[in-house]
């Protein structure tokens, strides 16, 4: 894919950006946790690479699983209907579960995953996204653990796609809308 195959306005974060906040991240995760032995939860597919860094910075004994709540479907907006494509394989009962997420937009989607994971009696539940869209906010969302807050406009790359695409950026990019409906 060349760069001019990318229908971005401008890069918003960079690689370095990136990996220097999930160091940050991790390091704060590693001493609030240590002796825990928490549970992080990769929420499918968006926050795949930022999880995935995030778990190579931790210095912790710790495990992983993933769940998948229902997507947007291709759209820029989120849809509000919520439910689970895939559910975690571990029981979390008792647990220090830590939920790691790509963005916050809405909040819809986080909170339903909060109060769906919170019937299970966890022995404590927070929030690690990486980036938070505060301005579209439908509903408060407690995010402990905040990358980047960022303004309210699409963004592509480091996970995050426009219809199924552009996940695999390696920095977070603005999406251009008006490249994309010339095509
Ligand atoms: P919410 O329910 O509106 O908070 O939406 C959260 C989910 O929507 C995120 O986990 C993303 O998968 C997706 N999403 C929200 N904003 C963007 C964006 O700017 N680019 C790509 N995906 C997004
Ligand atoms: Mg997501």
């Amino acid at each position: 894919m060349s760069n001019k195959d990318i229908p971005l306005k401008k890069i918003l974060i960079s690689e370095e950006q990136l990996a220097k906040k999930t160091k940050e991240l991790a390091d704060q995760l590693s001493k609030d946790y240590v002796g825990k032995d928490p549970i992080f939860i990769c929420v499918l597919r968006g926050a795949v690479l930022f999880f995935s860094d995030l778990m190579k910075n931790l210095d912790i004994k710790c495990s992983m699983d993933f769940i998948a709540p229902s997507s947007y479907s291709g759209n820029l907006e989120s849809s509000g209907v919520v439910r689970l494509l895939l559910d975690l394989r571990e029981n979390i009962k008792g647990r220090h579960v830590i939920l790691v997420e790509d963005i916050i937009d809405t909040g819809l989607t986080m909170n339903y995953m909060i109060e769906n994971l919170k019937t299970r009696k966890p022995a404590s539940l927070e929030v690690c996204a990486l980036l938070d869209k505060t301005e579209n906010r439908k509903q408060p969302v407690a995010t402990k653990y905040i990358g980047f807050k960022i303004p309210n406009e699409f963004v592509v790359g480091y996970g995050l796609d426009y219809q199924e695409f552009y996940r695999n950026l390696p920095y977070v990019g603005v999406l251009d809308e008006q490249k994309i409906q010339k095509k």
